[in-house]
């Protein structure tokens, strides 16, 4: 495609390449190799449904032009365990009925794993409140959300 730059990422560990315009986003980056996960909502930072974790750090996909992250380390939800071993997180999730459409479910799951991995292992209710604040549900109130990420947390802390 005419002005498409070439530029090459790491999702998920895998090495990927996109034809990416100067004005493409992550976000239209990703979903066009075939990452469905990561969800288009608002594009324009205020629902976190398209975050992803940018070389460890949760971003919204949105915000982003892909040319800007050559060469970036790129996880989503999917990124973070499988089916057959899930990541406490997506068990968590499913065991305390956090999911109800889902539409914003990989977005607070990153967010989760960001604060996990910025040291706060077992979060407080503000630290989640905090953690999420960038991310909207309309569904479930958060009650199960905050369920779902204490279970997951207390999961991680007895594995050490
Ligand atoms: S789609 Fe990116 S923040 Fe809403
Ligand atoms: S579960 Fe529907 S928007 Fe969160």
């Amino acid at each position: 495609m005419k002005d498409a730059k070439i530029i090459r990422l790491t999702v998920n560990g895998r090495e990927r390449e996109v034809g990416a315009l100067p004005n493409e986003t992550l976000l239209e980056s990703l979903r066009g190799l075939g990452y469905f996960e990561v969800k288009s909502g608002c594009e324009k930072g205020d629902c976190g449904a398209c975050a992803v974790l940018l070389d460890g750090e949760a971003v919204d996909s949105c915000l982003l032009l892909t040319w800007t992250v050559e060469g970036a380390s790129i996880t989503t939800v999917s990124g973070l365990g499988s089916v057959d071993e899930p990541h406490p997180l997506h068990k968590a999730f499913i065991d305390r009925g956090a999911a109800q459409c889902g539409y914003c479910t990989p977005g607070l799951i990153i967010a989760a794993k960001s604060m996990f991995d910025n040291d706060t292992r077992e979060p407080s209710e503000d630290d989640m409140r905090l953690a999420l604040s960038g991310n909207l549900c309309r569904c479930t109130g958060y009650t199960k959300v905050f369920d779902a990420i204490d279970e997951a947390a207390r999961i991680m802390r007895e594995r050490g």
